[in-house]
């Protein structure tokens, strides 16, 4: 298939199980996709594009063809820092959209376009107008997971990276935080400003319950539960660490401890399956229907031939706002650094061996 020999192909079979099979991928499956990540690192390499990949996609993005592998607040800043011509983002649409706000002059381009997110479609911008009026008084937060129109809307945006510390550099004492529930009410427990929030939803992580973490607790001896903060408030007061991707992926990375339950969605435990070995991923997790609408053949089809919709374009009326809505995070939490949170400022970010 494209004209690989044996060899190239033996070689990048070799070479893809030599990760992959920590998250159970056999030979032969490698064989299978070795040439489709031989044809799209060719033809990134020949178009100067950069993949990203959020710790949410499947093992053969990350591991088989992804430059940078991470968080979306390390992510994004790699869109914006990065000397490419396009970028390819296997991730969901707001993911695309924030990449394209930052990085006005590169192509990026979205490999499944309909992959949306439940807490993205939650809000639209004319609520976040309509909300404005009501709190003329407050700093309006959006979290990252929302369309470029609503981050024009609002003053600054965040991520589950940095949320704390914007809602503690907020120069007002009332904060509008949108659109998740949740991450409101998490994030009311543990600062002395008024939040107000909105009743969006992550539908992976209000799956998660308080007494089947109890039960996993009971069942392996010194487990490390670490939650994502899109989930419910109960949920999160039974974690010992509640956080976003990136800072799981660093408590796994600095813990002597060897077994985890990763409250979040299945891609980043077979994320960390393959980078850790030695430890082991137990538990429950969730699968996002919208993350998991990317694979190696439509990553392949948007570099060979993008369809229009595959190619990210903000209308011009919503840029100017949306990139000051995200310039401004890097520039409040610069100033408020999280001691907590190590990738508070910069996000997490993992440059790939992929060659
Ligand atoms: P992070 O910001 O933690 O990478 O998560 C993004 C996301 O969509 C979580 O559901
Ligand atoms: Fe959106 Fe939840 Fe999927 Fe993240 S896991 S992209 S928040 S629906």
């Amino acid at each position: 298939m494209f004209g690989y020999s044996q060899e190239a192909l033996g070689a990048e079979s070799d070479r893809l199980h030599q990760a992959l099979r920590h998250a159970g991928w056999t030979p032969s499956e490698c064989g299978l996709i070795a040439p489709l990540t031989l044809r799209i690192r060719d033809l990134a390499r020949q178009q100067r594009a950069v993949i990203l990949g959020h710790s949410y996609q499947t093992p053969d993005i990350l591991f088989g063809v992804a430059d940078y592998r991470g968080d979306s607040l390390g992510l994004s800043r790699i869109a914006r820092d990065c000397d490419a011509d396009t970028i390819v983002f296997c991730g969901v649409r707001f993911m695309g959209e924030t990449a394209k706000v930052l990085s006005p002059t590169k192509r990026v381009l979205l490999p499944n376009p309909d992959a949306g997110c439940s807490l993205s479609e939650a809000i639209t911008g004319e609520d976040v107008r309509r909300l404005r009026r009501m709190h003329p008084d407050a700093t309006f937060v959006c979290y990252v997971n929302t369309s470029a129109e609503v981050k024009a809307a609002c003053d600054v945006c965040c991520t589950s990276a940095n949320a704390l510390a914007i809602v503690e550099a907020a120069p007002t004492d009332h904060v509008v935080f949108l659109p998740d529930t949740f991450m409101a009410r998490n994030l009311a427990a543990m600062t002395t400003k008024r939040i107000t929030g909105f009743d969006g939803r992550c539908i992976v992580h209000e799956t998660f319950s308080a007494e089947a973490l109890a039960a996993w607790r009971e069942r392996v001896p010194g487990l490390r539960i670490l939650v994502h903060t899109e989930s419910p408030p109960e949920v999160v007061a039974a974690a010992d660490l509640a956080g976003g991707t990136g800072d799981m992926v660093d408590y796994v990375r600095r813990s002597p401890d060897t077994s985890f339950m990763l409250v979040t969605e299945c891609g980043l435990a077979d994320r960390m399956r393959v980078e850790y070995p030695d430890k082991s991923f137990v538990g429950t997790c969730a699968l996002c229907p919208h993350m998991k609408r990317i694979d190696l053949r439509r990553v392949l089809q948007v570099l060979e031939a993008p369809r229009p919709e595959q190619i990210v374009q903000i209308p011009p009326e919503v840029q100017a706002g949306a990139a000051a809505a995200i310039e401004r995070m890097f520039e409040w939490t610069a100033r408020g650094q999280d001691a907590s949170r190590p990738h508070s400022n910069a996000g997490e970010v993992h440059r790939s061996s992929n060659p």
